[in-house]
């Protein structure tokens, strides 16, 4: 929206955004606009659940243009949630205050999905087409375009002196996850065949609260604003997991929080929430995860909630500048693929899609206001990053990941497991052996990069 008046082809593998964790957040955008509230204590907290390892810069700038981006998402017609005459501020993990603006109670990411696909079909200069990039055609180093398979199953070339990737995390490479399946990395595999260079590729987010769906890879949020609404973790006998672990408990930052779920599963068979407290008030106010408790014959009124930790946001990615620009000229990233170090080592609960639309609308705007230099002409080359793992293998990768590179991890486990990475049995393979080897270079303990050799 914010390039125009340039053409953009949006080319997305569904027509509906339905394959796109966005559209499953729950719990909403952080923005300082509540009394007594301001962005430096926003930054305060997103520095210190970074660990300190975020671009400081940056994180300043993010927090200073948040209560604009709500503004501006307003504008897009998001019909954020209200208590009388102002937006209903919600809590979260990590935050000092109540920051978090939301939208159809738990339905933040699929309200201001759907708003902003409404705006795009709309926009005389976007052309939005269904299929899936497959490569990135260039011209010496810089981009000159992309090939794409379309829903039919032809190919097309589109020339574009610049291209954005907007592709998402890397949830799905894991055994389990929040993540829908199509966050599976393929983004980033195809920045990196093409030559761009890569930043703290070992910080994986752990959300403490998926739905414990036994044999389930890709399981519903059990959202985090629950704990801010008073919901607390509970062991198999009912005991208080969070107590005597951390100051801010139920709320403590997401990788303790993951990591003591992750010991309760498996040194006590298992962790719950109970959020009966919320009480009558659980339709209405978290319709999306009562109605996925519902779906699997468990009703949050009565019963506590089985919860299992699962993959859910890649802090690194292609590493960007301030703008989004990838070291390969015309190659541009942003949101989840990219990494502009905002979110340093461990990302502050509702600061992914504050990023997300902040940090798009910068680039747009520096496209609108120049494109790339065009590219040398000449055959293109083309970078892709090859054929998939079959099935046995990807389900062996994901399990491998998530025992070696999960919540918890250690040298030997990683090391073993770079070891038996094949990394020509597929480009999951080959994504999952650079991150193992990533965080394999990361010697100490670090936000969500944990390791128990080094703690
Ligand atoms: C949640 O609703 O618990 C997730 C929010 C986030 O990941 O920022």
């Amino acid at each position: 929206l914010s390039a125009a008046p340039r053409p953009v082809v949006l080319v997305s593998r569904d027509a509906g955004c339905g394959d796109s964790a966005s559209a499953l957040a729950q719990g909403g955008i952080a923005a300082a606009i509540g009394p007594g509230d301001d962005p430096h204590a926003h930054a305060h907290d997103t520095l210190l659940a970074g660990a300190g390892h975020n671009d400081a810069g940056m994180v300043r700038w993010l927090c200073v243009r948040a209560p604009a981006t709500i503004a501006w998402l307003q504008r897009q017609g998001v019909p954020f949630d209200r208590e009388g005459d102002r937006l209903s501020l919600g809590r979260e993990g990590g935050h000092g205050r109540n920051r978090i603006v939301h939208a159809g109670g738990d339905a933040s990411g699929r309200v201001l999905v759907d708003a902003l696909a409404a705006r795009v079909r709309a926009a005389s200069h976007v052309r939005w087409q269904v299929g899936e990039v497959h490569a990135l055609l260039l011209h010496g180093d810089a981009v000159g375009g992309v090939r794409l398979r379309e829903a039919g199953g032809g190919s097309v070339e589109i020339a574009a002196r610049d291209v954005v990737l907007a592709t998402g995390g890397i949830g799905a490479a894991y055994a389990r996850t929040s993540n829908p399946v199509g966050a599976d990395g393929a983004g980033l595999a195809l920045g990196l065949a093409a030559g761009a260079r890569a930043r703290d590729l070992e910080f994986v987010q752990f959300h403490p609260t998926g739905l414990d769906l036994p044999a389930a890879q890709c399981v519903p949020l059990v959202t985090e604003a629950l704990r801010g609404a008073g919901a607390h973790l509970c062991d198999v006998h009912g005991r208080w997991l969070m107590a005597g672990v951390h100051g801010q408990v139920d709320l403590a930052p997401r990788d303790v929080v993951a990591r003591r779920v992750a010991r309760a599963l498996r040194e006590d068979g298992g962790a719950w929430l109970d959020a009966r407290a919320i009480g009558d008030g659980w339709p209405s106010r978290f319709p999306t995860v009562f109605a996925a408790c519902r779906a699997h014959g468990i009703d949050p009124r009565a019963v506590p909630i089985p919860v299992t930790p699962v993959a859910h946001f890649h802090m690194g990615g292609l590493a960007v500048d301030r703008d989004g620009a990838t070291s390969v000229p015309g190659l541009h990233a942003v949101g989840e693929v990219a990494c502009n170090g905002v979110h340093g080592a461990n990302r502050l609960a509702s600061n992914s899609l504050l990023e997300g639309v902040t940090c798009g609308r910068r680039l747009g705007r520096r496209l609108a206001r120049e494109a790339s230099p065009c590219a040398r002409g000449g055959a293109f080359r083309v970078a892709e990053a090859g054929a998939g793992a079959g099935d046995p293998q990807l389900a062996w990768l994901r399990a491998q990941l998530w025992h070696a590179l999960g919540p918890e991890r250690d040298g030997s486990t990683m090391h073993a497991l770079a070891g038996a990475i094949d990394p020509a049995a597929g480009w999951q393979a080959a994504l999952a052996r650079r991150l193992v080897l990533a965080a394999l270079q990361r010697r100490a303990s670090l936000g969500a990069h944990w390791r128990t050799d080094a703690p």
